[in-house]
């Protein structure tokens, strides 16, 4: 499936209760060797249909352009915002893995940067974020990381991010290089 097949499907899911919040907002961006993978679209991601616009990611998009990062795919774990900002079920989760899977098969992004407990329990089946790491897993790196709207509330948390951000950069580069002949 093309991606742009997949993001139409994503809009028209209504694979469990959360349809009810509105269209479903799937990721934005083409495929590409970075993607970033946060929990859930909130308020102004359901209302505008587009991931991480509020004011998580709007910091975020600010710290991936101090690190002059342009080209990225950024989605969510799921595809509906769940009542009141509650963290998605795990049904809602399973319901949503055919979307995240056939996003990432369509992207298939050499780097993934997890976003929060969601996305890293997602890709680790790990509960906690427990700082900024990195995870090989066949060709793909996984830069774990805390969520933006952590650092909203505890504005330490920004440098871990960014200090992520960077990270997924050089494993970008280290691969090109190993792609030289
Ligand atoms: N938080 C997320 O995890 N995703 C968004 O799209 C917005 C806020």
């Amino acid at each position: 499936m093309s991606i742009h097949e997949i993001k139409k499907k994503i809009k028209e899911c209504r694979n469990c209760a959360l349809y009810t919040s509105g269209a479903g907002v799937p990721g934005e961006g083409e495929p590409c060797e970075l993607m970033i993978v946060g929990e859930a679209p909130g308020a102004e991601e359901q209302t505008s249909g587009r991931p991480f616009v509020g004011r998580a990611g709007k910091l975020l998009r600010r710290l991936l352009e101090d690190e002059g990062i342009s080209r990225f795919y950024i989605t969510n774990v799921v595809k509906h915002r769940p009542p009141n900002n509650r963290r998605p079920l795990d049904t809602e989760i399973a319901a949503c893995r055919e979307h995240l899977e056939a996003e990432i098969s369509a992207v298939k992004p050499r780097v993934i940067i997890a976003l929060g407990s969601t996305a890293i329990n997602y890709f680790t089946g790990e509960k906690q974020v427990g700082g900024t790491r990195v995870l090989r897993a066949g060709d793909v790196n996984y830069v774990l990381t805390y969520h933006p709207a952590a650092a909203l509330r505890n504005p330490a948390l920004k440098q871990d991010i960014s200090n992520a951000i960077r990270i997924a950069k050089s494993l970008l580069k280290d691969s090109d290089r190993q792609k030289q002949p």
